[in-house]
């Protein structure tokens, strides 16, 4: 059998192996593939030929080419940025600003996804348990590495929702006991506590934050002010969904720690997203969607839990040993595919290729860009701060007069630019997330758009 990570990305039946320029044209094979096109053509003894997407190699040439120049210099060098927005297959007729939803996945995460989904297909049961289930433990490892924890206190999840439900129902509660949040926390997981709350009467709590506050410790002394002698959890978000508020989340868990408080970390929107490592959290728990900000294939997750925490927590879904140490009791949830868990370390190389920092930057490059032109417009109100403490890519304005789920409508139907709108306490807006495939023009192209609405109101 051949390497599984040489399997066939796009396969083409009989005939001359080498593509001539049409071929090449229409399905964008770069002249640099063409060697390992060749050569694997030539090796493959099953009829099939094979063109390798090489987006990491030219993502990689490009940092070697930008020869240390720093993140912030890179951040607008169109050049760089180039060589990833190729990566990605997106349709550019449409402009996608909703990446904090849910992401795509660049060109080479799909082909190793579907290279897995049709292994798999061959022999279901044992390429799925015997062959492919086993290497899971590989991708535990890189995003281990990533994330800066042990291997062992890393469970893959399907997503963020998950990885929380694991921990907010997993800890022990009694009638009375207090959970802290805040109101800008993610409905489901507040959901989750609020369905403890009348399964079992412990008590939700949530307090609403300033959309910016002045600055992070304002947060914190929201957090110490609410806390109660019942207090037994507190679920933070790394950052909110809501308008992209960074927390200061080791403060926090310094602070439940002081109090003997457990702290779990929704980091749906932080991994991938921003530079950072568990060293700068020091949580005992933190959940985290993968198909957002890291590119990888829809339905990916991981939860960390210290490992002296491990023993503690219960499974959301029962294995034989629910009281085991063992991180992969969190993975027992009956049949699932590998396809998308193996196909994470493809995303991790590419994010890694890029670079967390110089990642970092480029988002807070194409969030200034649109939101320093707009909010200077009279009646424009943005409720994120662009304090790099306090954000990153993510943002979210308002336009008076005009609701959010007005502007999603009139961007869609009349620019196909893709916004999601945000309805919360005082705030009905937009929200706006775009990633490192956007170009510049697709900024720009949606700066436009909200001008002449900002000028001349929706058209009637
Ligand atoms: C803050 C936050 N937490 C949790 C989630 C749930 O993520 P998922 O649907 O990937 O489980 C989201 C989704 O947008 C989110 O924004």
């Amino acid at each position: 059998m051949c390497g599984r990570s040489q399997r066939p990305a796009v396969l083409l039946r009989g005939k001359s192996p080498v593509p001539d320029a049409s071929f090449r044209r229409m399905h964008g094979v770069m002249r640099s593939t063409r060697r390992s096109f060749i050569k694997t053509a030539t090796a493959g003894a099953i009829g099939y030929a094979v063109l390798r997407d090489d987006a990491i190699d030219r993502v990689r040439a490009a940092v070697t080419n930008a020869d240390g120049a720093s993140p912030a210099s890179l951040a607008g060098d169109e050049n760089f940025w180039f060589q990833v927005q190729q990566a990605y297959d997106v349709d550019r007729s449409l402009t996608n600003l909703n990446n904090g939803g849910v992401s795509p996945a660049p060109r080479v995460v799909l082909d190793a996804m579907r290279r897995h989904v049709q292994f798999t297909n061959q022999l279901p049961s044992r390429h799925l348990w015997t062959v492919l289930d086993p290497q899971v433990e590989t991708v535990r490892g890189r995003l281990a590495n990533a994330f800066g924890c042990d291997a062992e206190e890393l469970a893959i999840t399907r997503n963020t929702s998950e990885a929380l439900e694991i921990c907010l129902y997993g800890m022990d509660l009694k009638r009375g006991d207090e959970v802290l949040s805040t109101s800008y926390d993610y409905p489901r997981m507040l959901n989750t506590l609020r369905q403890r709350a009348l399964r079992e009467g412990i008590v939700l709590k949530t307090f609403p934050i300033p959309t910016p506050p002045d600055d992070p410790k304002q947060l914190l002394r929201l957090f110490e002010q609410n806390i109660t002698p019942k207090t037994k959890i507190i679920l933070v978000s790394h950052i909110t969904y809501i308008n992209g508020q960074i927390f200061p989340v080791k403060s926090v868990v310094e602070l439940g720690r002081r109090h003997g408080i457990e702290v779990i970390v929704d980091g749906a929107h932080a991994f991938g997203h921003f530079a950072f490592k568990h060293a700068d959290l020091d949580c005992d728990y933190y959940g985290t969607s993968l198909h957002k900000w890291t590119s990888a294939p829809i339905g990916t997750g991981f939860l960390y839990v210290r490992k002296s925490k491990i023993a503690g927590l219960w499974p959301l879904m029962a294995g034989p040993k629910p009281n085991s140490d063992d991180i992969r009791k969190f993975e027992e949830i009956g049949t699932h595919p590998t396809a998308p868990r193996l196909a994470i370390a493809e995303a991790i190389t590419f994010y890694e290729s890029i670079g967390p920092d110089r990642k970092e930057a480029r988002l807070r490059f194409l969030r200034d860009r649109w939101a320093k032109r707009l909010m200077r417009q009279k009646g424009v109100k943005l409720y994120t701060s662009l304090d790099p403490a306090q954000s990153c890519g993510i943002a979210t304005m308002s336009v008076e007069g005009v609701t959010g789920g007005q502007l999603v409508e009139h961007l869609f139907k009349n620019h196909r630019i893709v916004v999601t709108a945000i309805k919360h306490e005082h705030i009905d807006g937009i929200r706006v997330t775009p990633n490192t495939y956007t170009t510049l023009r697709e900024i720009d192209r949606f700066c436009e758009a909200m001008q002449r609405v900002i000028q001349d109101g929706l058209p009637t």
